[in-house]
């Protein structure tokens, strides 16, 4: 898989990527993940990539131009399956989001900033925009990072264990169970004696049955999902 981000801010958003999970899968070769800045596409000496809005109002808005220009010489050289815009009002990520991206083979991600972008960029460009929640941040950039992390950890290979993933919260529209390790006693708090019985069914019920319990308590929503 091969991700192309676009930021104006390409430093704020290495270091996830220069760590742990993520680095090992670049290491590993299972995903190539490539910064463009957007700077690099102006044609000004100020190397703008923003202005005022048409009809007045607060706040700078990314033009086109530098975004087509970037997004055009990406796709010269190969095809996308989506090309993807981070924004608060996008759809909001889900695990099967993720799921579903990882299945892909090229994405394009755009990072918006000020205001946001050109109408006409997610008219001509995008097809795809997500948001990480409803609350507004400074930029896509972490966005994007949250993102690649929920996209990259799903590849094949990427964990050491593959079922792993499958097992996490959201997978099955259920939260994880409780889990523990040592010590088995911890100041008087003790690890459910179960866990200890060398009984698997009954302790892959006790789990789901947790996994119940959990997700009734604080998520009664994914339950009618
Ligand atoms: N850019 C600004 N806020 C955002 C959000 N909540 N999700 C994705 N991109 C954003």
């Amino acid at each position: 898989m091969r991700i192309d981000i676009i930021t104006v801010l390409p430093e704020l958003l290495k270091s996830p990527f220069d760590a742990s999970i993520l680095k090992r899968a670049i290491d590993a070769g299972l995903v190539e993940v490539h910064f463009h800045n957007l700077r690099d596409y102006t044609t000004d000496n100020y190397k703008s990539i923003d202005d005022t809005q048409f009809g007045g109002g607060a706040g700078m808005v990314m033009m086109i131009e530098p975004i087509d220009k970037c997004i055009s010489a990406l796709k010269a050289d190969r095809d996308y399956d989506e090309v993807i815009y981070m924004t608060p009002d996008g759809e909001t990520l889900k695990q099967g989001i993720a799921n579903q991206l990882s299945m892909k083979e090229n994405i394009i991600i755009l990072c918006g900033h000020y205001k946001g972008v050109d109408q006409r960029v997610r008219d001509l460009f995008i097809t795809r925009e997500i948001s990480i929640g409803d609350y507004v941040l400074s930029g896509g950039e972490l966005g994007a990072a949250v993102l690649c992390d929920a996209i990259i950890r799903l590849i094949p290979g990427v964990l050491g264990n593959e079922t792993s993933a499958l097992t996490d919260s959201f997978q099955d529209n259920l939260l994880a169970p409780p889990i523990y390790t040592k010590p088995r006693d911890y100041k008087g708090s003790k690890v459910p004696e179960l866990l200890f019985s060398g009984n698997l069914p009954e302790i892959e019920k006790w789990r789901e049955e947790q996994a119940y319990l959990r997700t009734k308590a604080r998520r009664p929503d994914l339950l009618d999902e």
